[in-house]
């Protein structure tokens, strides 16, 4: 069904596939509903609150009572409830949009027939849903469970590979977490973190690509999407039945396509260059919106070679640079105790790339991001100790170096941060 083609014959078939589906309305013609209430809840507020006193705290403060909506610059990861609602989920993905995000992400992964389905990695079903405890599907993981003993952890790897779309519906979708001392998969199901939360942790709807397409195009207010083609880990070796890495990069993108989803409205991402440049050559519109995930300089000792190739990427072609935003940040100012802008922010911003960063609200409190030796405050975590910096740190990247869309697992933080200074996202500002 999905044997691979030549690219031009697949030019060709986008092109049909193009012409044969009408494209829907643009967002300027799109209803502006009046009756759907963005609703960011108290975090914002302790946020706030929990800041030393500076001009930008008085700002934020000023927007307390400022009315809210829709925002391009708050991109929903994992669909923008994640903190506390299973990812990539039907309701992470209402979560994330009734917080204020306008834009939302579906990571694409590939079931054993070759169907596209949102799950942030191809191996992770074994942590992200209830596969384990269905003895007729956890017979189809590729590594099945072993109970934790004196000398090894629990084990077991299920990929979305091993089973079939209509297998892959029946599955709840839980907290993503595991017990590495269980020695029953019952007890292999705890594992989320203490700052989440197991209260929505009640059989989360998992989604395909066109259930995420169909219910981002159906909710209020104008959204848009930013599906993410996951690279298979070496535990499934690509190709996988004949199913190559370049036509799974052209699948996401037809099934758009056949969507009638204008490419204006798809910010497609990736890890893998070979994804983003296929996208460039044979889907021109799509690839010119092409996010570029950069990992390069989770080396420490890569990271000046990572700032050196940005304007080469940016002479192939590549407008949009996506690194973790510890990449963005570093220690600065007079006193050497401020969060600045760092080598690599400057740098994509001389090369005349956008930049999307990811992900907030991933980390729990700030007090222990340094203690825990936390990715995505790595960069500044000598001098972050409370969450009130979040809004310093997000401000640096907002106003200062000029993101243009920022991933949160909890959409309202950063709604209410795009909605207070009125950021300009990825199409250029607020949607409404
Ligand atoms: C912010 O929270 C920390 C605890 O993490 C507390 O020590 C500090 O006093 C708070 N700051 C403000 C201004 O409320
Ligand atoms: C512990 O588990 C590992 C991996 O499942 C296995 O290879 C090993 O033989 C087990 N050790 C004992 C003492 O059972
Ligand atoms: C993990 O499993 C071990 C062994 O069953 C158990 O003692 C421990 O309490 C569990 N931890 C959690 C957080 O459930
Ligand atoms: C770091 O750079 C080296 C040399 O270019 C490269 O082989 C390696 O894959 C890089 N590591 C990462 C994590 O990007
Ligand atoms: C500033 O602080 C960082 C780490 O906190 C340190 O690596 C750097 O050397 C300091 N720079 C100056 C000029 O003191």
């Amino acid at each position: 069904m999905r044997a691979t083609t030549s690219s031009v014959a697949l030019l060709a078939l986008a092109a049909n596939l193009a012409a044969a589906v009408p494209v829907k309305k643009p967002r300027w013609q799109h209803p502006v509903p009046d009756d759907y209430l963005v609703s960011l809840g108290p975090r914002p507020y302790y946020l706030v609150q929990n800041m030393t006193d500076s001009p930008l705290k008085q700002q934020l403060e000023a927007c307390y009572n400022k009315p809210v909506g829709i925002h391009g610059w708050s991109i929903g990861h994992r669909g923008g409830g994640t903190l506390q609602i299973p990812e990539e989920t039907t309701q992470s993905t209402e979560a994330g949009a009734r917080m204020g995000a306008g834009v939302l992400e579906c990571d694409v992964a590939f079931t054993s027939d070759l169907e596209l389905v949102c799950r942030h990695d191809i191996c992770d079903l074994h942590t992200t849903t209830d596969i384990l405890l269905r003895p007729e599907l956890a017979a189809k993981c590729r590594v099945p469970f072993t109970p934790a003993n004196a000398t090894s952890p629990a084990n077991a790897l299920c990929c979305t590979a091993d089973i079939t779309l209509a297998e892959y519906g029946t599955l709840c979708s839980k907290m993503d977490g595991f017990n590495r001392s269980a020695t029953t998969v019952e007890a292999y199901q705890h594992g989320t973190p203490s700052f989440r939360t197991d209260l929505y942790n009640t059989c989360g709807q998992v989604m395909t690509l066109e259930s995420y397409i169909d219910l981002v195009d159906s909710l209020p207010g104008y959204r848009n999407f930013t599906p993410e083609l996951k690279t298979p880990p070496s535990a499934v070796p690509m190709p996988f039945k004949g199913y190559t890495q370049a036509q799974y990069a052209r699948d996401m993108i037809n099934t758009f396509v056949k969507k009638g989803i204008a490419a204006e409205r798809v910010w497609p991402q990736s890890f893998n260059p070979a994804d983003i440049y296929l996208w460039l050559n044979e889907f021109p519109q799509w690839g010119a919106q092409a996010v570029y995930l950069d990992e390069d300089a989770d080396v420490a000792s890569n990271y000046t070679a990572a700032v050196a190739k940005l304007p080469a990427l940016k002479a192939s072609g590549v407008n949009i640079i996506a690194p973790p935003y510890n990449y963005l940040l570093s220690v600065g100012g007079p006193n050497n105790d401020s969060i600045v802008p760092s080598m690599y922010a400057t740098a994509a911003k001389e090369a005349g790339l956008d930049i999307i960063a990811w992900s907030f609200e991933r980390s729990g409190p700030l007090d222990l991001v340094e203690e825990n030796g936390d990715y995505y405050w790595s960069s500044v975590a000598p001098i972050v100790s409370y969450d009130g910096q979040v809004y310093e740190a997000l401000d640096v990247l907002g106003r200062e170096i000029g993101i243009i869309g920022m991933f949160s697992d909890w959409s309202a933080t950063v709604s209410y941060y795009a909605n207070c200074f009125d950021l300009a996202g990825p199409q250029g500002g607020k949607y409404y």
